[in-house]
C-alpha cells in the first residue's frame, strides 16, 4: 500500500521528520522562512495531511485548493491562524498542541512580568551602552512584584499557571477575568478571585494577557482600557498580537500613562510598530513564550503524533473539530 503524502510546511527536528517518514512521504520545508501562500498551496497539493506552525493561514479557499487534505496539525496551542468552521465544512479534521506547553509559557510569562517589573531590559541596555558610572538610590526602581496585585486576563490552563506561580511563588493578589468563571475549586487551587474586566484594569499591578486571539479579542486593550490603569502598572503579552492595540501601548508608554510594558507578541509579526521598538520602557522578545528545547520537542511531536493519530490509526490525540 503507498504511504499517504504529507507536508512539513517549516523546519523542525530531524527526529520529527524521520518519525513521519516511517508513516508517510513526507515532503518538507528544508528553510528557516515560512513559504508564500502561493508556494504554500503548490507543496500542499496530493497532499493527506499538514504539519502547520501557526504562520500558515488555513481557510476556505485553500481548503478549496487543496481537496486531498483531511487534516492540519498545528505545532501552537493557539489556531487563529485557522478557520475552524470552514475546516469542519470541508471534511478537515484541525489538531493543535494543548498542555504540552502549558508551564513552559507559564514560567516564560512570570518571567516577564518580573523583568518589566525589575526594568531588566531597559537596564541592560544601559549598561551595555556604557552609561553606568555610578550607584543611585533611584536608578531604574521599578515596582515590587510580591504582595502587589496580579491580573490576568483570560483563564485558560496558561493564566492558571500564572495565578498558581504568582499566589503561591510570591505571595501575589490575583485577580483575573475570564468569558466565563472557573468553577470554585479550581478558583481555590490558583488563590484567584474573578471581578469584572472594568476592575481587573482599575485593580492590577501587573496585567497579564493569556486569552485567545479572535475578533471578539481584537484590541481588547486599546487606549480606552488603558486610560482605565494605574500609572505605575505593567501590561504584558504573551498571547497574541492583535489583543493589544500596539501603536496606542506605544503612545501610553511613551506619555507614562503606564509604568511599563512587556511584549512577546505582536500586530502583524513578525513586524514590530516602529513606536515600540523607540520607546525605552518595554521589554521585547521575539514570540519564545514556549521556547525551551524540552516543550518545542513535545509540541512537535504532539503535532506529528496526531497526523500519525488520525491518517494511520483514525484517531487523533488532540482534534479541535472531532467529527
Ligand atoms: C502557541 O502555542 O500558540 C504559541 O504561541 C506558539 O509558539
Amino acid at each position: 500500500m503507498t504511504k499517504p503524502a504529507v507536508l512539513v510546511a517549516r523546519a523542525v527536528f530531524p527526529e520529527v521528520i524521520a518519525k513521519l517518514e516511517q508513516h508517510f512521504i513526507v515532503d518538507h520545508n528544508q528553510g528557516d522562512e515560512a513559504w508564500s501562500r502561493e508556494q504554500l498551496l503548490a507543496r500542499l497539493q496530493g497532499k493527506a495531511g499538514a504539519f502547520t506552525t501557526g504562520a500558515e493561514r488555513i481557510d476556505a479557499d485553500l481548503l478549496k485548493a487543496c481537496p486531498d487534505l483531511r487534516i492540519v496539525a498545528n505545532m501552537a496551542v493557539g489556531y487563529n491562524n485557522f478557520d475552524v468552521k470552514a475546516m469542519t465544512a470541508a471534511k478537515v479534521l484541525a489538531t493543535n498542541t494543548p498542555d504540552v506547553l502549558t508551564d513552559t509559557t507559564a514560567d516564560f510569562g512570570f518571567a516577564l512580568v518580573m523583568a518589566t517589573a525589575r526594568r531588566m531590559a531597559e537596564s541592560e541596555r544601559y549598561l551595555r551602552a556604557g552609561k553606568w558610572t555610578r550607584w543611585s538610590y533611584d536608578m531604574f526602581a521599578g515596582s515590587d512584584i510580591h504582595g502587589s496585585t496580579l491580573g490576568i486576563l483570560g483563564m485558560g490552563r496558561i493564566g492558571q499557571g500564572i495565578a498558581r506561580r504568582g499566589a503561591h511563588g510570591f505571595g501575589m493578589k490575583a485577580i483575573y477575568h475570564n468569558r466565563s468563571r472557573l468553577d470554585p475549586a479550581t478558583e481555590a487551587a490558583c488563590k484567584a478571585t474573578y471581578v469584572s474586566k472594568e476592575q481587573l484594569l482599575r485593580e492590577s499591578d501587573h496585567l497579564i494577557l493569556v486569552l485567545p486571539y479572535s475578533p471578539e479579542s481584537h484590541h481588547a486593550i486599546g487606549a480606552a482600557e488603558i486610560a482605565q490603569m494605574k500609572p505605575t502598572a505593567t501590561l504584558v503579552n504573551i498571547a497574541r498580537g492583535g489583543i493589544v492595540d500596539d501603536a496606542a501601548l506605544a503612545k501610553a508608554l511613551r506619555d507614562k500613562r503606564i509604568a511599563a510594558a512587556g511584549l512577546d507578541v505582536y500586530e502583524g509579526e513578525p513586524k514590530v510598530h516602529p513606536d515600540l521598538l523607540t520607546v525605552p520602557n518595554v521589554v521585547l522578545t521575539p514570540h519564545i513564550a514556549s521556547a525551551t528545547v524540552p516543550t518545542r520537542k513535545a509540541m512537535a511531536n504532539l503535532a506529528a503524533d496526531n497526523l500519525v493519530g488520525f491518517l494511520v490509526h483514525g484517531k487523533p490525540l488532540t482534534p479541535l473539530n472531532p467529527e
